[in-house]
C-alpha cells in the first residue's frame, strides 16, 4: 500500500510509519515537528526508508510537494492537548480543524481514502461526569445501581459512538476535534469518500513524549524514572481512563485499510476498554514498582476544566465490524514503554532534565 500520514512525526504517526513500512509498504510522512520530540524519529526514518516532508497541514501549498499516487491517507497531525488549547484558541481550530480540511480537501483531490484521529473529547465532560459514580480506594467507577444505561453508553461496557455530541462542554480541543469528526462525516457522504473516523480514548506506548498536559500514561513512568514531580489534579487522582496501547491503534488501522470498501463512512469508538481501565493513582502503583521507587504526587483539589472522572470505551461495534479488539494490557503495556525509557535514557534526559 502507499500510504501519507500527517503527523506522522508525532507519537501516533511515528508508530504507525514504523508500523506499515516494516511490513512492506511505501510510507510518506509528513510533519511540521511542532510537537517536541517528534524530531528525535526522523533519524530511524531515514535507516527504514520512510520518506520525510516537512510541511503544515494548515498550507496548502505544503501538500503540493507530496506524492499523488496514494491509496491512504491516515491524518494523526493535531494540538493534542485539552488543556493547552485555552491559552490560544484560535491556535486549535486552526490546527486542528482548518487543517483536516485541507488534508481531507489533498486526498479527495487524489482519489486516496482517508483515516481521521477523532478522540474521546468530542463527548462533553458535562454529559460523561453526569452518570452517577462511587468512589473506591484507587478510583472512581460508574454506581451500577444509580448509573442507567441510555443511547451511546452503558456501564458495564462504557461509551461507544453512539453516544450525544450535543450542547455540552467539550474543550476547546474537543471542540476543534468535533468539527474535523463532522467535517469528515459530511465529506464521506457529500462525495462519496472513503472516510472512516476513529474516536480514540487514551492512547499510550512507547515513544510517547507525554507531558503534564497531554500522554499522562507515559508522562507518568518518565516522571517515575526520572524522579520529576507529579500532580493529582481533581479527583484526588482517582479520575479513570482506559488506555489503547499503540500497536493495537496501528493494527486497527490496518484493518480498516484491508476493509475500507466495507468500513468506509463509519465513525468508531475505540479504546484500551475496561479491561484496560487505569486511574492516576493505580498508575502510580505500577511505575512505582517497575522504576523500584516510591512515587507520590502531590494533590490538586480542582479539577481540570472540562475533565472526565470515567471514561472507558465501548469496543463492541468495532469489534463487531472489523473483528478488532486491544491485545496489549495495562502491565504489558507500561513493560513496554518502562524499556523504551531505558533505552532511549540519554535522548529523554536531554528532553526532560
Ligand atoms: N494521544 C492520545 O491519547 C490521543 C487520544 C485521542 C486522540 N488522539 C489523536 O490522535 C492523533 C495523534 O496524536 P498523538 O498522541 O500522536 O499526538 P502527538 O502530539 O504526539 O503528534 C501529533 C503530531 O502532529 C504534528 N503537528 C501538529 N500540528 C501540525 C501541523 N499544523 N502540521 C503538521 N504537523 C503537525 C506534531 O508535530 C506531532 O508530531 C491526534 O489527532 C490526536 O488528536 C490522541
Amino acid at each position: 500500500m502507499k500510504i501519507l500520514i500527517l503527523g506522522g512525526a508525532g507519537f501516533l504517526g511515528a508508530n504507525s510509519a514504523r508500523f506499515f513500512r516494516e511490513r512492506g509498504h511505501r510510507v510518506d510522512v509528513m510533519d511540521n515537528l511542532v510537537r517536541r520530540g517528534a524530531e528525535i524519529n526522523l533519524e530511524e526514518f531515514k535507516r527504514l526508508g520512510i520518506r520525510f516532508h516537512h510541511g503544515d497541514v494548515r498550507n496548502r501549498e505544503d501538500f503540493v510537494a507530496l506524492p499523488r499516487d496514494l491509496e491512504f491517507v491516515v491524518d494523526c497531525s493535531a494540538q493534542t492537548s485539552a488543556t493547552d488549547g485555552y491559552a490560544n484558541p484560535t491556535f486549535d481550530l486552526t490546527n486542528n480543524t482548518v487543517g483536516l480540511l485541507n488534508a481531507l480537501e489533498h486526498a479527495r483531490g487524489i482519489g486516496a481514502a482517508f483515516l481521521f484521529c477523532s478522540t474521546n473529547r468530542v463527548y462533553g465532560a458535562d454529559r460523561v461526569n453526569a452518570f452517577p459514580v462511587r468512589e473506591t480506594a484507587t478510583r472512581w467507577e460508574w454506581d451500577p445501581r444509580r448509573a442507567r444505561p441510555c443511547r451511546g453508553f452503558d456501564p458495564l461496557h462504557g461509551f461507544s459512538h453512539e453516544f450525544d455530541v450535543d450542547g455540552a462542554h467539550h474543550s476547546i480541543y474537543g471542540l476543534s476535534k468535533i468539527c474535523a469528526d463532522l467535517i469528515c462525516q459530511e465529506w464521506a457522504r457529500a462525495f462519496a469518500m472513503p472516510i472512516v473516523v476513529n474516536r480514540f480514548g487514551l492512547l499510550s506506548g512507547p515513544g510517547q513524549f507525554g507531558k503534564c498536559t497531554q500522554g499522562w500514561v507515559a508522562w507518568w513512568a518518565i516522571a517515575a524514572h526520572f524522579g520529576l514531580p507529579l500532580t493529582y489534579i481533581g479527583w484526588k487522582g482517582k479520575q479513570v481512563r482506559d488506555v489503547l496501547f499503540v500497536e493495537d491503534a496501528c493494527r486497527l488501522f490496518e484493518s480498516e485499510m484491508r476493509r475500507i470498501g466495507q468500513v468506509a463512512g463509519r465513525v468508531f469508538n475505540a479504546g484500551g476498554g475496561r479491561k484496560n481501565s487505569l486511574s492516576l493513582r493505580e498508575a502510580t502503583a505500577i511505575v512505582s514498582r517497575i522504576f523500584g521507587r516510591k512515587v507520590r504526587p502531590a494533590i490538586e483539589a480542582r479539577p481540570r476544566t472540562a475533565d472526565f472522572v470515567v471514561y472507558h470505551t465501548d469496543n463492541r461495534p468495532v469489534e463487531k465490524a472489523l473483528g478488532w479488539m486491544p491485545r496489549i494490557g495495562l502491565e504489558e503495556g507500561y513493560a513496554l514503554i518502562a524499556d523504551w525509557i531505558r533505552r532511549e535514557e540519554p535522548r529523554l534526559r536531554a528532553l526532560y532534565l
